[in-house]
């Protein structure tokens, strides 16, 4: 399996530093091409205490085990493998996917590897999961949601649930994790699955 996880500049870096640690330890995803914006490294500079980060230091900081699975991919590199709907890859995450990039896609401008990549993923219908984090949504936000779900995306907002009685923030980030890996056609062992009988 090969996926795309690009990381824009919203909040939740948390997010995506904590997705790509889970994706290189399954078996079955063999690569990640890993798009980060210019805002996503700055923003990760502020949330994550891994500074300092810059583009090419992404993947030794970010990831443990399993680097080789990493190709990074500059998001100005509009050349790219993925830039291509020739070239196949399964699916494709955008964490967090800021309001910026979720208007982009929405209306095709394309003006980054990322959107572009995005725009990709649409028309050849393959799986697009856009994690969106604001608060709160003004019309636009809300237009450009209907807009990229009419046109075959998931809109995956970062609102996390409670109802697996999370004792730390790692179980709060993890299940909402592990509801994205779910779409993503993984079957992470450690996801919560509610059963309607007991609180666990
Ligand atoms: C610390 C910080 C937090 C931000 N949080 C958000 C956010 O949660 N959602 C959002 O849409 N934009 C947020 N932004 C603004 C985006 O980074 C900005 O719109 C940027 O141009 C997005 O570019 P990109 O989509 O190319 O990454 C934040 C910026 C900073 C510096």
């Amino acid at each position: 399996m090969e996926i795309t996880v690009a990381i824009t500049g919203a909040s939740g870096a948390i997010y995506s530093h904590r997705l790509i640690n889970l994706l290189v330890a399954e078996q079955s995803v063999s690569r990640i091409n890993l798009v980060p914006s210019k805002a996503a490294i700055r923003v990760m500079n502020d949330e994550l205490d891994l500074q300092p980060l810059s583009l090419k230091t992404l993947p030794e900081k970010l990831v443990e085990q399993n680097k080789q699975k990493i190709k990074l991919i500059s998001n100005d590199d509009i050349g790219a493998s993925i830039a291509s709907g020739s070239y196949h890859t399964d699916s494709m995450v955008i964490i967090p996917c800021s309001m910026g990039t979720l208007g982009s896609i929405a209306h095709g401008i394309s003006r980054d590897l990322i959107q572009r990549a995005a725009d990709v993923m649409l028309k050849e219908k393959r799986k697009l999961i856009l994690v969106v984090r604001d608060t709160p949504l003004n019309l636009i936000h809300l237009e450009n949601m209907r807009l990229v779900t009419l046109a075959g995306a998931t809109v995956f907002p970062a609102t996390p649930s409670f109802y697996h009685r999370p004792s730390s923030l790692q179980n709060v980030v993890d299940q909402f994790l592990f509801r994205i890996m779910f779409h993503l056609g993984l079957n992470p062992d450690k996801a919560f699955s509610w059963t309607g009988d007991k609180t666990p």
